[in-house]
C-alpha cells in the first residue's frame, strides 16, 4: 500500500551535530520515524559546493552517521544514507535545473549570505545547491520535510520547481513537498549574538553549543552567553527587542518541554546568575545521554558504513523508479 505521508530531510556532514541542528531538526526526525515512513540523508554532495579535505569529510561523514543514530534515529525505522550512494540525486537535479528558472535562485538569500562579497568566485555548486536539495526531497516524492527556520526559502523553491515540473510536463508525477517547522527552536541563535543563527560556520566555538561538548564545556559556554543587565520579564512581550534574553529562553523551553511562556512564570523576574545555571543544568541533562552513545559509535567504522550501505539500497529502490518516471516525462524513453 501506498503511505499517506513520506518524510526526507537532510544534514551536511561538515563540522559537530549542534543544538541548533539538534533542537531545530533531528529531535523532529526521531519523533516523525515511527508515524511516517522516513527517509534521513547525510548530504555529502552538498558539502563540496565549498572546500572540503576528503579526509576531513570522509570522516565527517561516518560521524554524522555516529551523531544521527546516536540522537535517536533507528535503521530499523528510518532510512539513513550517504547522498553519493545514490547516483538518482545528482541525475534528477540536472533535469530540474532545467526546469529551475535562474530569477529564482537569484533570489536565494542562503547563496548570498554563504558567497559573500566575492560572487563570482563561488562555485556554480553553490549556486544551485537549491536545485539539489529539491532532488534529494522529489526523488523520493516527499510529502513532509521536517527543517529548521533557515531553510523555508530552499523548501518554497522545491515545491515551485515540483509544480513548474508538473505543469510543464502534463503530470502530477511530483507531490508539493509541505516543510514541517515546528517546536519552540526552529531558529537558535548564537550564543555571542542574539541576531545570528546559530551555525557550524562561526568561527568562535563559544558561539555554539556542540553535542559533543561535556558538562563543563557546556556550564562554561553558557556562563559566558551574551545577555542584557535586565532581569528576565515575566510575560513574553517583554522579551521584544532582547534577543538574547529570548533564545536563552527559548532554549529552556525547548529542552524542557515546557512554553517559552511557562518558562517566564517560573523564572520571571529573577536575573541571568540564577537563571543560567538551571539552564545549563537541562542542556547537560539533554545531551549527555547523546554524548556517551556518540563516543560510543564513532570510531566504529565497519558498523557505521554498514548501516549506510543498507540504507543506500532502500533509498535507491524507491528513487531509482521516480527517475524512470522523470525520464519518460521528459522523453528520454518510452
Ligand atoms: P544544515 O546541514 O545546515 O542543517 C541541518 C538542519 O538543521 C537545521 N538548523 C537549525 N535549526 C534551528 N536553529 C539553527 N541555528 C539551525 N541551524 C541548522 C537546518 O534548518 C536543517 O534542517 N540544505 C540543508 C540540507 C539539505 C536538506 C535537503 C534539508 C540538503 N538537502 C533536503 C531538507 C531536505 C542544510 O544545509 O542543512
Amino acid at each position: 500500500m501506498k503511505p499517506a505521508t513520506r518524510v526526507f530531510s537532510g544534514i551536511q556532514p561538515t563540522g559537530n551535530l549542534h543544538l541548533g541542528n539538534y533542537l531545530g531538526a533531528i529531535r523532529n526526525w526521531v519523533a516523525m520515524q515511527d508515524a511516517h515512513e522516513s527517509i534521513f540523508c547525510v548530504v555529502d554532495l552538498h558539502a563540496i559546493t565549498v572546500a572540503q579535505d576528503p579526509a576531513v569529510l570522509r570522516r565527517g561523514i561516518r560521524e554524522m552517521t555516529a551523531a544521527l543514530l546516536a540522537s535517536g534515529l533507528d535503521p530499523a525505522r528510518c532510512i539513513l544514507f550517504p547522498q553519493s550512494a545514490v547516483r538518482v540525486h545528482a541525475e534528477l537535479a540536472w533535469v530540474l535545473m532545467c526546469t529551475a528558472r535562474v530569477g529564482w535562485l537569484n533570489r536565494m538569500t542562503q547563496f548570498k549570505d554563504k558567497a559573500g562579497k566575492d560572487r563570482e568566485g563561488a562555485s556554480v555548486g553553490l549556486y544551485t545547491y537549491p536545485v539539489l536539495q529539491a532532488a534529494d526531497i522529489l526523488a523520493y516524492k516527499a510529502t513532509h520535510v521536517p527543517v529548521g527556520d533557515d531553510q523555508k526559502q530552499h523548501l518554497e523553491l522545491a515545491r515551485d520547481i515540483a509544480a513548474k515540473f508538473n505543469n510543464d510536463h502534463g503530470v502530477e508525477l511530483f507531490p508539493l513537498p509541505e516543510p514541517v517547522i515546528e517546536g519552540p527552536a526552529t531558529r537558535v541563535m548564537s550564543l555571542r549574538d542574539g541576531t545570528a543563527k546559530m551555525s557550524k560556520s562561526d568561527p568562535s566555538d563559544a558561539s555554539r553549543i556542540n553535542l559533543t561538548d561535556d558538562a563543563d564545556s557546556i556550564a562554561q559556554k553558557i556562563r559566558r552567553a551574551k545577555t542584557d543587565p535586565e532581569p528576565l520579564p515575566s510575560e513574553i512581550a517583554g522579551l521584544a527587542g532582547r534577543p538574547e534574553a529570548a533564545n536563552l529562553v527559548g532554549l529552556m523551553a525547548a529542552l524542557t518541554g515546557r512554553s517559552a511562556a511557562q518558562v517566564l512564570g517560573d523564572y520571571g523576574g529573577q536575573g541571568f546568575g540564577q537563571f543560567k545555571p538551571a539552564l545549563a543544568e537541562a542542556m547537560v541533562a539533554a545531551i549527555a545521554p547523546i554524548t556517551a552513545r556518540f563516543n560510543e559509535l564513532r570510531h566504529d567504522d565497519v558498523a557505521l558504513d554498514a548501516v549506510l550501505a543498507a540504507g543506500a539500497e532502500r533509498a535507491r529502490a524507491i528513487a531509482e523508479p521516480v527517475l524512470a518516471e522523470v525520464h519518460r516525462a521528459v522523453g528520454f524513453r518510452d
